[in-house]
């Protein structure tokens, strides 16, 4: 299996991310906090570029003590990629659907050594 080259980890502020080409695959590279995590570049609803999408907090609706809600707030945890063809969000730290276990992301290995970022599809 080969390895491909996906920068340096000072290259990657938190929430950054890089889609590396992997000769015939991508592998999407993202940082969150200190942890590095790579995901295969192909959604699992129609395999649109899902790295590609856009990065955001997980949405969230608390319910209220008299059970109803008024407000979205962000999940102080949880960072979603949304694939860019139909919006299905996926949890950047499970490669998980919100919404359905169904769907999730395909792993890629990942490996750091000596500051510099590897991924093997
Ligand atoms: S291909 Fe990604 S949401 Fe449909």
């Amino acid at each position: 299996m080969a390895e491909y080259f996906a920068g340096n980890v000072t290259d990657y502020a938190d929430g950054d991310r890089k889609v590396v080409d992997c000769g015939e695959h991508e592998i999407g590279v993202f940082r969150i906090g200190d942890e590095f995590f790579a995901w295969h570049n192909r959604c699992a609803h129609r395999a649109g570029p899902v790295c590609q999408g856009r990065i955001m907090k997980r949405v969230i609706e608390p319910v209220a003590d008299d059970r109803t809600t008024r407000t979205l707030e962000y999940d102080a945890i949880e960072t979603n990629i949304v694939c860019p063809w139909h919006g299905y969000e996926f949890s950047i730290r499970t490669g998980r659907h919100q919404g359905s276990g169904r769907f999730r992301l395909r792993k890629a290995d990942i490996t750091i050594r000596g500051g510099e970022i590897y991924v093997r599809s």
